[in-house]
């Protein structure tokens, strides 16, 4: 074990510029601004309209590589979590590397985690900091969930929205930083949320192999009760074993899915509204996007401190959840 580990020297996001709000989706299907904000406290949300995901993947990079004051030469790792890539390959990191002028060379790849896709990056990113593999490290989440949602199924299309985020993790010897991080799945509930978009015929295919429904399908009701049981016990084991208390917690920053999701995972772990961010209601729910969306815009709001003990937590397809405690 060294004692080195990743610090969070940067914040940057990036929404595309079409707002999609709930009266907008009651003249697509039948739903109305009431029921999809008493269910979800969503308002409204941004969809991509010829926005590629690494073209707004490098919009929310490029803040966060200002933001900490480094230039595009100091990054020597790019990991983006995403679902959505602009296509199979390249990858998402390749094109952002691209765009940005980053060092050819330094490794850049994404991985696939859903929801939970900006933490299954940052706790990679942070192994090969730990071990000296990279100094300053772009993590990205990025998510175009408008190119996978049935847009004629009321019970899923009212819930998603497009987005990126991204952080410069570095390294560090100080106090601040990543100070324990744990990863999840359970592949055996994968038919409660799947989107089996990229799957195609060959002409070698069984016909029973494929997928009639190429859209986003998931059990919402079945999500609801499991996404709150495991973010909430997540967050009890990272702080047991990060020797913190939840009072110690200055701001939990959950996933942005549904604001029932965050009122019942803040009441069992008896967090005041004042220490748990939410923005839900103006971007829905950006999947891989979501939680650096979330920390950007508390960092520039000033409500990260020097100090603070923050709490990253989410779930997602796969099915997938992950906590990160971190010290700002
Ligand atoms: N507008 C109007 N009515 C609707 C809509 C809509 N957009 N969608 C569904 N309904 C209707 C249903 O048809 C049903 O009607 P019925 O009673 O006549 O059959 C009724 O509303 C109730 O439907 P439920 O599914 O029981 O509603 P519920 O209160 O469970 O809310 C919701 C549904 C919002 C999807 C909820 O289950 C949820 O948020 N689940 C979590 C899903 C989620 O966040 N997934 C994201 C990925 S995972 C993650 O990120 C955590």
């Amino acid at each position: 074990m060294t004692n080195i580990k990743g610090k969070i020297s940067g914040t940057g996001s990036f929404l595309p510029e079409k707002v999609l709000t709930n009266y907008d989706l009651s003249a697509m299907v039948e739903t109305n601004d009431e029921w999809i904000f008493t269910r979800t406290g969503i308002k409204e949300r941004h969809v991509a309209s010829g926005e590629k995901a690494s073209d707004i993947a490098a919009r929310a990079a490029g803040e966060a590589i200002k933001d900490s004051g480094l230039s595009a030469k100091d990054i020597d790792l790019v990991v983006t979590g995403t679902v959505t890539p602009d296509m199979v390959f390249p990858s998402t990191s390749c094109f952002i590397q691209l765009d940005l002028g980053l060092r050819p060379g330094i490794p850049a790849f994404d991985l696939s985690a859903a929801c939970s896709g900006f933490l299954y990056a940052l706790d990679t990113a942070e192994r090969f900091i730990r071990t000296g593999g990279a100094k300053h490290a772009l993590v990205v989440g990025v998510d175009i969930f408008s190119r996978i949602v049935d847009w004629t199924d009321r019970s899923t299309c009212v819930l998603f929205g497009d987005g990126a985020g991204a952080v410069v993790l570095s390294a560090t010897k100080g106090k601040s930083g990543i100070l324990s991080s744990h990863l999840y799945s359970d592949g055996k509930s994968w038919q409660l949320l799947y989107s089996p978009t990229t799957i195609q015929s060959s002409p070698f295919e069984k016909k029973g192999l494929r997928h009639d429904q190429p859209y986003l399908r998931m059990k919402g009701n079945d999500i609801f009760k499991l996404a709150v049981r495991s973010m909430s016990k997540a967050i009890t084991k990272a702080l047991k074993e990060s020797g913190i208390g939840a009072d110690d917690v200055s701001l939990l920053i959950p996933h942005q899915a549904n604001i029932r999701i965050i009122k019942a995972m803040q009441e069992r772990l008896k967090l005041p509204d004042e220490r748990v961010f939410t923005n839900v209601e103006h971007y829905g729910n950006t999947s891989a996007a979501s939680i650096p969306i979330a920390l950007n815009e508390a960092n520039k709001a000033g409500r990260l401190k020097k100090g603070d003990i923050v709490v990253l937590v989410a779930f997602g397809g796969g099915l997938t959840w992950a906590c990160s405690v971190v010290r700002w």
